[in-house]
Order: structure tokens, then sequence, then C-alpha cells
């Protein structure tokens, strides 16, 4: 089945409130997703099959600044290609909002999201110590520079 990447829309909210609560252990409310939708300063874009949101990923910008807020698939339908396609999409968007860099924060033990940023040329740049909760542990800050 094909994979559409679209961007989020209100009534996505109710599947990417359940995907935070399958995908993490501190979710994000319905209402911190709802200030994410796009606008001026966020791009959400979701990925799509068969009328399922299987995947989503966010991030705010300000000026040439991009941080991505937040990426997940479903466990069920992971390694099939779907958070890469995500992310290429997410920075053909920055490219095209002219951002000159992309950052994120990752748990350090999070290989294969570290993994995915790495293919896409996002390099560590720094620790943030404790960053995390439920457990508790350090984030890699991560950027990867467009220009
Ligand atoms: C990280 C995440 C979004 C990856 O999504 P995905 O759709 O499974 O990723 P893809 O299938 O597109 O994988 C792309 C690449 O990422 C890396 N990767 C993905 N899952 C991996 C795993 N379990 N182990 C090692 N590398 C992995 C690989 O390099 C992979 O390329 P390959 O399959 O050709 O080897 C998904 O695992 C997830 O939702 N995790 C929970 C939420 C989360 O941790 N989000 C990140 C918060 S910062």
């Amino acid at each position: 089945m094909a994979l559409l990447i679209r961007d989020a829309r209100e009534d996505d909210l109710t599947r990417l409130e359940e995907m935070e609560g399958l995908c993490f252990s501190v979710p994000w409310t319905r209402q911190m997703l709802h200030s994410q939708l796009p606008d001026g300063q966020h791009v959400f874009v979701v990925a799509e099959e068969g009328g399922q949101v299987l995947g989503y990923v966010g991030m705010m910008f300000v000026l040439d600044e991009g941080y991505i807020a937040n990426v997940a698939v479903d466990p069920a339908a992971r390694r099939r290609g779907i958070g890469r396609a995500l992310i290429a999409e997410l920075l053909k968007r920055a490219k095209a909002l002219d951002l000159s860099f992309v950052t994120l924060e990752v748990r350090e033990s999070n290989a294969p999201a570290i993994a995915l940023y790495a293919g896409f040329g996002f390099v560590p740049v720094g620790l943030r110590k404790n960053y995390y909760d439920s457990p508790k542990e350090n984030a890699l800050l991560m950027t990867s520079i467009l220009k």
C-alpha cells in the first residue's frame, strides 16, 4: 500500500494521542500535540497508509533554526522506511523554509533513532545531563547543517 506523507490536521489528534501512548514513556497530551499543528512556526507531517496514520514528525522553527520536537512510528510498522520517509520530508521542508540548521534531542540509549538521524547527516554536538525522566537519562544533542 502506498505511503502518503501530508500535513497533520486537527482530526488526526486522537490517533496522534494514541500513538504518543504507544511510543513514549512520557507521552505528549492532546493539547501539546495541538500546539504543534502546522502554522507559521511549525511543520508537522504524518505518514498515512490505507487511511491509517502510522507515523509523524514535528518541527518548530524560528528565524533560520529548526528544532525537531517529536518523531514516532507505530511499533507495528517499524523498520519499513516510514521514519526515513518522514525525516526526508521534514528536511525538504526545512530547506524550502531556508533554515540554516535543524537540531534535536534524543535519549542516549535510543540507538534506532540515533541511527536514523545519523543517516541524514545529523551529528552529535552535545549532551544535556539528566534531560529525560522515566527513566532519567541524558539527551544527546544532534544537528544537521543545511547551509
Ligand atoms: C526511531 C523510529 C522513529 C524509527 O522509525 P522506523 O520507521 O522504524 O525507521 P526506518 O524503518 O525508516 O529506519 C531507517 C533507518 O533508521 C535506523 N533504524 C531504525 N530502526 C532501527 C533499529 N531498531 N535498530 C537500529 N537501527 C534502526 C536504520 O539505520 C534504518 O535503516 P535500515 O532499515 O536501512 O537499516 C522508531 O523506532 C520509533 O518510533 N521509535 C520510538 C519513538 C522514538 O524513539 N522517537 C525518537 C525520539 S527522539
